[in-house]
C-alpha cells in the first residue's frame, strides 16, 4: 500500500528466527546424513610428508577419512577456476594437493555415522610434513611489497601532492595500522549436500547463492541447472560468506563418493582459516595545507597483506581522493605475500581502514593548524567530486555535520587535551567523517499475483541479517498496493530469478528496484485485460490516471471507480498471474558521482589507572537517500557503531609469526563489544532526495555506519588523553 515505504516495519521474519522456525544452512533435517570434521594442518608453508588415517579409519562409526591421496579428481571446468570476486590467482582449494599454504589448512576430512565419532576419529589421524619456513609478518616484509593495482587500474597522480607537501607551511605525517580481523558471525559456516541422480542440493550459508551454484558446478562439471543452493537464513556474514568457502566443496565432494548426505560444520576455531578476514594494513597518510586550513596536498599510501596464492585488494586509499576538496593528491596501495589465507572483504573493506587513517591524520592537521576538526571538514567540503569533476547525485553530509554537531554539543567542546575530567575519568569528544559507494547492481524478480488476493515476490538474493526479508516485503506491497501481509517474499533459493551478491549495501538499491519494476509491470497486465472488459470504467485511462490500493486498482480521478485484483483474475478464469523482469542501473548514474555519507561524533571515559576506554556517547547522522524501511536501516547503523567500538577498542587476531599460526581463534581470545560495552547511541538519517541513484532514490547504508567510528574514538581518545595512539586496537596497554 502506499506509504509504507518509509513507514518504520517489524522484521516479518523476527518470529520465526527467535522460535527457532528459521531453519539456517546445517539446520535442515535429511534423512540419513552423515557427519563430517575437519583435520587442519599445524604448519604454515611446506608439503604433506605422510598421513596415517588408519586408526580414524576403524574407529567406532568412520565411513570414510578424506585426504588429498584419496580424493577424487575434480573437473574443474571454468579454467580461471574463480569464484567471480575478481581476485588475481588461483583460489585454494582442499585436498587437491600435498602443498600447506597456510597453518590450519585442512588436510582431511573424516566422515562418520555422527557429528562426535567424527570429531573423535578426526583426533586419531597422524600428519607427518616437510616444513619450510614461512612469512606471516607484513610489517617486517614491508620491503617485499608490489603494487596492488595493473598500472592502467591504478589512478594517476592529481597534481603534485609531493611537491605541495614540501612547500606547506603546515603538515603532519604518521603511519596508521589495522591487524587483522575476523568476521565473526553467530552462525558459523556449514552445508549439507545432497546428491540425486546426478544432481546436487547444497544447502549452505551464503551471501550469494548462485555463485555458490557456479562454483560447484564447475567443480564437479555438471550444467548449472544440475545445482541448487538454498540459504532461505543466514545468521551473519559481514562479507565472510561472499565467496564460496572451502567447506560447499567438500561437503558436496565427499557426499557424492559416498553416495550418501553429508553435512559438514566449522567450528569456531575453523571460522578463523575457514575464509578470509580483514587484512593487517599500514598506511601512511601525509597531510598539508595553508594557515587558514585548505588542504594543499593529500598523500595516502597503504600495504596490505594477501596470500601466497591470490592478489585481495579492497583498495584503502581511494576514499581520500574523493571526500576532500584538495588539488594535489597521490594515492598509492601496495601489498605483500604472507602464508596466510586469502584475505576478504569484511563490513565497509576498504573504507574503514582508509579513514580510520585518514580521518585520524585530518584531526592532527586540525590541532596543527589549531582550527576546530569540523570546521576543518568543512573548510575543504568538496561540492563536486574533486577526482573526476562530476556533480554528485546527492550529498546531504554538510546537514549530517550540523545536525550530529548540534544534537553531540559540539561547539561546548574546550580543544586543549586532558581538559576535561568526570571524577577519575579522562573525558574526551572526538568526530569523523563516513562515506560508501551507493552501488547497484543488475537483479531480476518475479512476481505472481495469486487468486486469494496475496503476493508472491521471489528473487535469489540472501539476507545475512540487515533486514532484507522486511524491505524488499515492504517496497513490493507498497508497489502493488497490498497490505504487507499479503505479500510473501521467498529468496535463498538459486532458482529463483538472478540476485547480485548480497554485498557491498547493494541489495536494497538492485532487488528492490527489481522487485519495484516487476511489480509494476504485472500491475499494467492486470490492467491490460481490465480494460478488454467492455464495461470498465479504466478503458481510457492512462497509467498516470491509476492508483493501486488494498488490493484494488481504482481512478484516481474518482476513486469509487474501482475494481480488485481478485476480480480481474476470476473474470479472466485465471489462477495467478505473473511476471518476470529485471533492473538495471541506470547510464544517467555514469555522469554523476554517487555515494552515501555519514557524520559521527563520539565522547570517550578514559580510566587513567587502567587506561581502559568507555565509548560514552555516539551521535551519528547519516545521509543515505530514502530510508525505507527506517526501523532496519537504524538497526544497521547501530549495528555500524557496535562494530566501530569492536575494531577500535578490541579486535585484533594475533599471529605467532614463528609458526605463522593464529593465537586467538576463538571469543574467549578474539574480543568484540558485547551490551555492557555500548552506551548512549544515538543514530539517526537526515533528508536526502536522490532521483539519479535509482527509481526508490535508495542508497545502501549497511556498511557506512561504521566507516567514521575507529577514527571517532581514537581521535576522542587523544582529546582526552594527549595519546595518540595509531594502531588498533587501543588497548589498555597502549595508553598507559
Ligand atoms: Mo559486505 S563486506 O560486502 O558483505
Amino acid at each position: 500500500m502506499a506509504g509504507l515505504i518509509g513507514k518504520p516495519t517489524k522484521r516479518i521474519d523476527g518470529l520465526a528466527k527467535v522460535t527457532g522456525a528459521a531453519k539456517y544452512a546445517a539446520e535442515f533435517p535429511v534423512k540419513n546424513v552423515a557427519h563430517g570434521y575437519l583435520v587442519t594442518s599445524t604448519i604454515a608453508k611446506g608439503k604433506i610428508a605422510a598421513i596415517n588415517a588408519q586408526a580414524a579409519e576403524k574407529a567406532p562409526g568412520v565411513l570414510r577419512v578424506f585426504t588429498h591421496l584419496n580424493a577424487p579428481k575434480l573437473a574443474f571446468t571454468d579454467p580461471k577456476d574463480k569464484d567471480n570476486i575478481g581476485m588475481d590467482g588461483k583460489p585454494f582449494r582442499p585436498l587437491q594437493s600435498s602443498e600447506i599454504v597456510f597453518n590450519m589448512q585442512p588436510v582431511a576430512l573424516v566422515v562418520a555415522e555422527t557429528f562426535e565419532q567424527a570429531r573423535y576419529a578426526a583426533g586419531l589421524v597422524r600428519v607427518d610434513y616437510n616444513e619450510v619456513e614461512s612469512s606471516t609478518d607484513t610489517a617486517k616484509t614491508q620491503a617485499k611489497a608490489f603494487p596492488a593495482m595493473s598500472e592502467q587500474r591504478a589512478p594517476k597522480p592529481r597534481g603534485d601532492a609531493f611537491a605541495a607537501f614540501a612547500d606547506a607551511p603546515v603538515k603532519v605525517a604518521a603511519v596508521y595500522e589495522i591487524p587483522v580481523e575476523h568476521h565473526n558471525p553467530m552462525e558459523m559456516h556449514g552445508a549439507i549436500a545432497v546428491w540425486e541422480n546426478g544432481e546436487l542440493t547444497i544447502f549452505d550459508k551464503t551471501q550469494w547463492v548462485n555463485n555458490v551454484r557456479g562454483h560447484l558446478a564447475s567443480i564437479f562439471g555438471i550444467e548449472t541447472s544440475k545445482v541448487k543452493v538454498v540459504s532461505p537464513y543466514v545468521g551473519g556474514a559481514f562479507g565472510s560468506s561472499l565467496r564460496p568457502n572451502y567447506y560447499p566443496m567438500l561437503t558436496a565432494l565427499a557426499a557424492r563418493e559416498l553416495k550418501r548426505p553429508v553435512k559438514l560444520n566449522y567450528t569456531r576455531r575453523q571460522m578463523f582459516t575457514g575464509h578470509g578476514y580483514r587484512p593487517h594494513t599500514l598506511q601512511t597518510v601525509k597531510l598539508a595545507a595553508e594557515q587558514n586550513g585548505k588542504l594543499t596536498a593529500i598523500i595516502h599510501e597503504a600495504v596490505a597483506n594477501t596470500s601466497s596464492y591470490e592478489n585481495y585488494t579492497e583498495d584503502p586509499v581511494s576514499v581520500a581522493r574523493t571526500l576532500y576538496a584538495c588539488p594535489n593528491v597521490a594515492t598509492d596501495y601496495k601489498l605483500v605475500k604472507t602464508d596466510l589465507p586469502t584475505p576478504l572483504y569484511m563490513r565497509a573493506p576498504g573504507a574503514v581502514s582508509g579513514m580510520f587513517a585518514l580521518e585520524c591524520a585530518l584531526d592532527e592537521l586540525a590541532y596543527a593548524l589549531k582550527i576546530d576538526p569540523l570546521e576543518l571538514r568543512l573548510i575543504n567540503y568538496a561540492e563536486k567530486d574533486p577526482d573526476n569533476g562530476k556533480p554528485f547525485s546527492s550529498k546531504n553530509l554538510r546537514e549530517c555535520y550540523r545536525q550530529a554537531a548540534a544534537k553531540f554539543g559540539w561547539s561546548k567542546r574546550n580543544p586543549v587535551p586532558r581538559s576535561t575530567r568526570d571524577g577519575k575519568y579522562l573525558v574526551g569528544w572526538g568526530m569523523a567523517t563516513g562515506t560508501w559507494s551507493a552501488g547497484q547492481a543488475p537483479a531480476a524478480a518475479k512476481v505472481i499475483l495469486n487468486a486469494d488476493g496475496t503476493a508472491t515476490v521471489q528473487t535469489a538474493a540472501s539476507d545475512m541479517g540487515p533486514g532484507t526479508y522486511t524491505t524488499i516485503a515492504l517496497i513490493a506491497a507498497d508497489t502493488l498496493g497490498l497490505p504487507i501481509e499479503k505479500v510473501n517474499f521467498e529468496l535463498g533459493k538459486s532458482e529463483f530469478p538472478n540476485a547480485p551478491v548480497h554485498g557491498g549495501s547493494i541489495t536494497t538499491a538492485s532487488v528492490g528496484s527489481a522487485v519495484q519494476t516487476t511489480c509494476q509491470s504485472l500491475l499494467m497486465k492486470l490492467v491490460e485485460m481490465e480494460k478488454k472488459n467492455a464495461n470498465s470504467p479504466f478503458k481510457n485511462a492512462a497509467e498516470t490516471d491509476l492508483i493501486f490500493e488494498n488490493g484494488r486498482v481504482a481512478l484516481k480521478s474518482n476513486p469509487n471507480q474501482k475494481v480488485a485484483f481478485t476480480e480481474i483474475l476470476k473474470r479472466n478464469n485465471l489462477a495467478k498471474l505473473e511476471e518476470t523482469k529485471q533492473a538495471a542501473p541506470d547510464k544517467e548514474r555514469q555522469k554523476y558521482s554517487i555515494s552515501s555519507h555519514g557524520a559521527q561524533f563520539v565522547e570517550v571515559r578514559v580510566d587513567e589507572d587502567f587506561g581502559t576506554v568507555k565509548v560514552s556517547r555516539v551521535v551519528e547522522m547519516t545521509a543515505s537517500g530514502r530510508i525505507m524501511n527506517p526501523t532496519t536501516a537504524h538497526s544497521q547503523e547501530m549495528g555500524g557503531v557496535v562494530w566501530g567500538v569492536g575494531m577500535a577498542l578490541m579486535e585484533e587476531t594475533l599471529i605467532d609469526h614463528r609458526y605463522g599460526r593464529m593465537m586467538n581463534p576463538n571469543l574467549a581470545g578474539y574480543h568484540v563489544p558485547v551490551n555492557a560495552d555500548i552506551h548512549e547511541v544515538d543514530t539517526d538519517f537526515v533528508h536526502e532526495e536522490d532521483k539519479i541513484v535509482n527509481p526508490l532514490g535508495v542508497k545502501g547504508l549497511g556498511e557506512l555506519g561504521m566507516v567514521g567510528i575507529p577514527a571517532a574514538i581514537a581521535n576522542a581518545v587523544f582529546h582526552a588523553t594527549g595519546k595518540r595512539i595509531r594502531n588498533l586496537p587501543i588497548t589498555p596497554e597502549k595508553l598507559i
